[in-house]
């Protein structure tokens, strides 16, 4: 049978129209999003709207400050002649950065003729506009200080910064002290040369990129921004462990680091109370320039957890100025100039000592 044009009553033919309007403006809505995902170009993953704050650090908020720009210090006389050119022309960016290869020290030290004694450098045709100690604490990590220096020593020399590599080794068995090992060596590094800038480095994190520069800043750098274990991103905003600098000013106005923080954690969020408490803000380079990798390892013996440091963590106000550089107390046992860092091997007491 024929169908009739437009059949039926007015209502029919009124339904109808409707209906097919419906699906043609279905069919567009759908063709338009179809197209405008294939024209935009594959998106990363937005940011998560706003995550709670971690749950092993409680600060009040208002205590917590906004990182500050990544502004680095521009002095008056950077155009004299004879400072080397910020940023160093040398610089090449992204590293590729793996521990596969077992690394051979003499093979290191062949391969950077430039770094003298104890591993100090300091750029030739130009005066370095750093003078930076970099503080490695430490206790029985040769496999990773190896890759430390294999890593860094090319990256610091591209810097061009005047430099030295002091790893600060705790004796005997008592349970690890990070933070009592960096102020340890922001005093020895002193007494052997007159640095205005401290690098603050675990020994199993390399930077992927030599743009990080380790040098400091108008205020305290935090240069592990981006760390593979935690996905390239802050674990927390007011996150300050891993690797750090700080110049010889912030360092003293904060009474140096703590000393007794015993076991693993805390210590750097105390740091990061004690920058707060004296009006200074973090300053941290972005999530690509700061990408880098930590070796992986199992917990070591005698760091474990420490069950004081969030009671600590919630009284640095109260504790920084009698505890820090003005409480430290230590013996060098020993001191040995490697072709490529100074060692200083130190008895640093025990908990309550
Ligand atoms: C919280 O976790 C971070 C990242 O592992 C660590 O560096 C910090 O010390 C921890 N803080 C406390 C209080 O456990």
């Amino acid at each position: 049978m024929k169908e009739p044009a437009l059949p039926g009553t007015s209502l029919q033919r009124a339904c109808r129209l409707l209906v097919a309007f419906c699906a043609l403006h279905l069919s567009a809505t759908l063709l338009y999003y179809l197209a405008g995902s294939s024209l935009t170009p594959p998106r990363s993953p937005e940011p998560p709207p706003r995550r709670p704050p971690p749950a092993n650090l409680s600060l009040p908020p208002s205590e917590q400050l906004r990182p500050v720009s990544a502004q680095p210090r521009t002095r008056p006389d950077s155009a004299q002649p004879g400072l080397c050119p910020d940023p160093s022309p040398l610089l090449v960016g992204p590293l590729r950065v793996e521990f596969s290869q077992p690394v051979n020290l003499e093979e290191v030290a062949n391969t950077n003729p430039d770094v003298r004694e104890g591993g100090r450098f300091a750029p030739k045709d130009c005066k370095a506009l750093q003078k930076v100690a970099i503080i490695i604490p430490f206790r029985n990590r040769e496999e990773h200080l190896k890759y430390w220096l294999y890593y860094m020593h090319p990256i610091l020399q591209r810097q061009q910064l005047d430099y030295g590599v002091y790893v600060i080794n705790q004796d005997g068995d008592e349970e690890f002290n990070r933070a009592k090992l960096l102020n340890i060596g922001f005093v020895e590094a002193l007494k052997e040369y007159e640095y205005d800038c401290f690098v603050f480095s675990d020994v199993d994190l390399i930077p992927m990129d030599d743009r990080n520069t380790y040098k400091c800043y108008s205020q305290p750098r935090h240069l592990s921004v981006s760390m593979d274990k935690f996905g390239f991103r802050l674990p927390y905003n007011q996150y300050f462990g891993g690797v750090s600098a700080l110049s010889k000013e912030q360092f003293t106005k904060i009474n140096g680091f703590p000393n007794n923080y015993w076991g693993w954690g805390g210590e750097d969020d105390d740091i990061y109370n004690r920058l707060v408490f004296k009006g200074m803000g973090i300053s941290r380079p972005d999530a690509i320039i700061g990408k880098c990798r930590m070796i992986r390892h199992s917990r070591d013996r005698k760091n474990e957890p420490n069950p004081e440091r969030f009671d600590r963590i919630a009284h640095t106000r109260e504790t920084m100025s009698s505890d820090g550089l003005n409480s430290l107390s230590y013996k060098v046992l020993r001191t040995d100039r490697f072709p490529l860092y100074t060692r200083i091997t130190v008895a640093i007491g025990s908990p309550g000592s």
